[in-house]
């Protein structure tokens, strides 16, 4: 008996040869908005064109965009220099680089998983502690061990200098650019005396980059704002901020959020100051799980306030919105210097 021959897979050196090759099966998963914009599609490719099984494809639309795949693939190449052990399976393995017309499109090993938004935006699913207490265990349980995994070279924490000096830059002649910066300065007096390891750090660690799998990680994906090297506590806060940002999207303007007494949807982002300052079991939670983040990194946990300021500071430089921005450099400016005295500094763990 013989077999059939197999046929001989050239491989792609464009997106066009990988997409429309007709043994290609794929699906196209996300596309993001200017000038960020991006295609992102999960392929399987013909056979013996790449080693292993399906990859991600993600198309910038941009120079712009052109310029994040750029860096994400430098992240994901720095990635593979970590031995992660078992960790390794939850980031995507870089693949190649395909020409895009003039732009590089970055492949890489597809990852299983569902993203957590998806539960996350489930009716109700943002009102039942138990599932938002496994949301923030998982979230910090992957991000514990990716930082003992890629810790580095000790040093004072600078976080919120460098962010301040973000902020500066980007916002000029913002009205509440001033009170922003008291705001960070406050926090850089609390976390600049102190001293971490810095880490790899992921740089949009936020629900919708979190892949689960029977409950849990199976990927961790969107290494474009990576850093090789940099502040542990900002893939932290960023988190809690992000969850906490959209509590009150399934919910009417002005009206409460179910099961959050005490959150109203009014205004910009009223989850995060709930989260950060709110009595109730969601903003205990929010608070638990930055005082414990802080102590796995060797730091107090009465940071956590300065922390958060921090990170919301640094959304506000960073984001690619306008808007998304200036509301977070709104929102940073109106909260208090201090957390409540109950919740406050010193209330330890
Ligand atoms: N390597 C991957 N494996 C599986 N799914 C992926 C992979 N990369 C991206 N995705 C999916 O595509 C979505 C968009 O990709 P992402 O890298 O987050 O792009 P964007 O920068 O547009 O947010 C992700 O939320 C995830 O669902
Ligand atoms: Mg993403």
């Amino acid at each position: 008996m013989t077999e059939a021959p197999r046929a001989i897979h050239p491989r792609p050196r464009s997106v066009r040869d990988l997409l429309l090759a007709p043994a290609t099966r794929g699906v196209l998963l996300a596309t993001s908005r200017d000038p960020d914009a991006k295609l992102t599609f999960i392929v399987t490719p013909p056979p013996g064109t790449y080693p292993n099984g399906p990859v991600a494809i993600k198309i910038p639309a941009t120079p712009v965009a052109a310029s994040a795949i750029r860096s994400e693939t430098r992240m994901l190449l720095d990635l593979r220099e970590v031995p992660m052990g078992s960790m390794a399976q939850t980031v995507p393995q870089y693949v190649d680089t395909l020409d895009s017309d003039g732009l590089p499109a970055l492949v890489s090993t597809a990852l299983r998983g569902t993203p957590m938004s998806i539960g996350y935006h489930h009716w109700l699913h943002t009102a039942r502690p138990h599932l938002v207490a496994t949301d923030f265990a998982l979230a910090a349980g992957w991000l514990r061990r990716f930082q003992m995994a890629t810790a580095g070279e000790r040093g004072r924490i600078e976080w919120a200098a460098e962010v301040g000096d973000q902020l500066r830059h980007r916002w000029p002649g913002h009205p509440h650019l001033a009170a922003a910066l008291v705001r960070l300065t406050s926090a850089d007096h609390q976390l600049g005396v102190q001293e971490v390891a810095r880490t790899m750090v992921h740089g949009d660690y936020w629900f919708g980059n979190l892949l689960l799998t029977d409950g849990v990680i199976s990927g961790v994906v969107d290494w474009e704002a990576g850093a090789h090297s940099g502040w542990p506590l900002r893939d932290l806060v960023r988190f809690a901020l992000s969850y906490c940002l959209y509590l009150d999207r399934h919910t009417r303007p002005g009206h409460r959020v179910l099961r959050h007494r005490g959150l109203r949807r009014i205004g910009f982002g009223p989850g995060i100051t709930y989260g950060l300052l709110g009595d109730g079991w969601l903003p205990d939670l929010v608070r638990y799980y930055l005082r414990d983040g802080l102590v796995s990194l060797g730091l107090p946990p009465d940071l956590w306030y300065s922390a958060a300021l921090t990170g919301l500071g640094e959304v506000a430089a960073l984001a690619n919105d306008d808007d998304f921005g200036s509301n977070h450099l709104d929102l940073l400016a109106g909260l208090p210097l201090w957390p409540t005295d109950h919740h406050g500094q010193g209330a330890g763990r």
